[in-house]
């Protein structure tokens, strides 16, 4: 791990909903492996974060996590320069999340705008859950448990990062660190400027709307998503399927790539010269929209490629991708503990000097 102490720290997190998709690597996972380089970053796999929704059947849990550590391996998250564990493995997080709840109002969390959409959204689930609700409030303990300053995310999750910043603003109103205090030894003369919590910022993926074979956004409810782990004849399949330009029927028709989810593709994945083709080409139906997607594919099998090679690497040794996260989970565990008996002290839960740290060395 390189020096982690100039660089700012940088957090976020993905539910384990399995196998990832090409709208995951390009909205997100993308742009974590640019920024590893440049900051001190962890990320993790937001298993309890899946649980507030998928409760009633936990058999694919733990399988789904390592899914979408493998789909980040292959992407090219390192492991030497970042580090990666799985939420429940901290379990920091939910005595913090805790902790919280105890000074977040209700009406916050029932304003967060993803609550009620998802309640709305999601059928066959009772949502109307203690755990669900306080969704927003576990995503603040996973952010502010490791004092992140950059959150990168989607702008559906800009609210809850803002949610985070009101609860690190209500958590330093009510309690200081435990030095400010014992410095002056007087309550009115705590310096305010010291807080527990920095504010974090939320850091929006430059992502453009990737859409799936049917012209929807690419989603895996959807059922129109490709896949990381597509292989390429299944990758030529989904593309030849894929809806176009409406007005395009006939191989002699015009056709708009400004209008057609494969041309958007296009702009995403393809060179210059491929974009002035298929420009040039479908608007004077001088190509067909075949061999359009044809050239789609191609772009696609170049990123997919050598992903797939390091992810079977890792899926024939899984002893290793164990490894990574159990040292992932060691390293996130030593700064959310520092953390939490921050916390502990300056609310006052450290009775008699017996914080967690002190409690676990007398086991010893
Ligand atoms: N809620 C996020 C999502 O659905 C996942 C998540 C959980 C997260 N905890 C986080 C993202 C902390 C950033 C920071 O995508
Ligand atoms: Fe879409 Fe390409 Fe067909 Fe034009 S030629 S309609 S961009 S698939």
């Amino acid at each position: 791990m390189t020096n982690s102490s100039t660089k700012k720290r940088v957090l976020s997190g993905m539910r384990s909903t399995g196998k990832l998709h090409l709208g995951n690597y390009v909205g997100a996972l993308q742009n974590w492996v640019r920024m590893q380089d440049e900051y001190d970053c962890f990320f993790f796999i937001a298993d309890w974060h899946a649980l507030t929704t998928d409760y009633a059947d936990t058999s694919r849990l733990k399988e789904n996590s390592i899914e979408v550590l493998l789909d980040w391996l292959a992407a090219g998250l390192d492991p030497e320069k970042c580090v990666m564990f799985i939420q429940s493995h901290v379990p920091e997080h939910a005595e913090l999340h805790l902790l919280f709840s105890m000074i977040t109002p209700l009406g916050w969390l029932e304003r967060v705008p993803t609550y009620k959409e998802q309640k709305e959204n999601i059928k066959g689930k009772d949502l109307d859950t203690y755990g669900f609700l306080g969704y927003p409030v576990l995503q603040s303990a996973d952010i502010l448990i490791y004092k992140a300053n950059v959150v990168p995310v989607g702008e559906d999750q800009v609210a809850h990062v803002e949610l985070t910043r009101e609860i690190a603003r209500r958590f330093n109103l009510f309690y200081r660190p435990f030095s400010a205090k014992t410095k002056s030894g007087k309550v009115s003369e705590i310096v305010v400027d010291n807080p527990v919590f920095p504010e974090p910022q939320a850091l929006l993926t430059p992502a453009p709307r990737l859409p799936g074979t049917d012209g929807r956004k690419m989603s895996k409810s959807y059922d129109n998503a490709i896949m990381l782990t597509d292989p390429e004849p299944v990758v030529r399949q989904k593309l030849k399927t894929m809806v176009t330009d409406p007005a395009r029927i006939r191989r002699t028709d015009r056709g708009n790539p400004d209008v057609c989810p494969v041309g958007d593709l296009h702009k995403i994945f393809s060179s210059r010269e491929t974009m002035a083709k298929v420009n040039e080409g479908c608007r004077s139906a001088g190509i067909g929209c075949i061999e359009c997607k044809s050239w789609v594919a191609d772009a696609l099998v170049q990123i997919l490629n050598p992903m797939q090679e390091r992810r079977k690497k890792y899926e024939d040794s899984r002893s290793d991708v164990w490894d990574i996260l159990n040292k992932g989970s060691a390293r996130a565990r030593e700064i959310a503990g520092a953390t939490m008996d921050e916390v502990r002290d300056s609310m006052g839960l450290n009775y008699g000097g017996l914080n967690h740290g002190a409690a676990k060395d007398s086991t010893k």
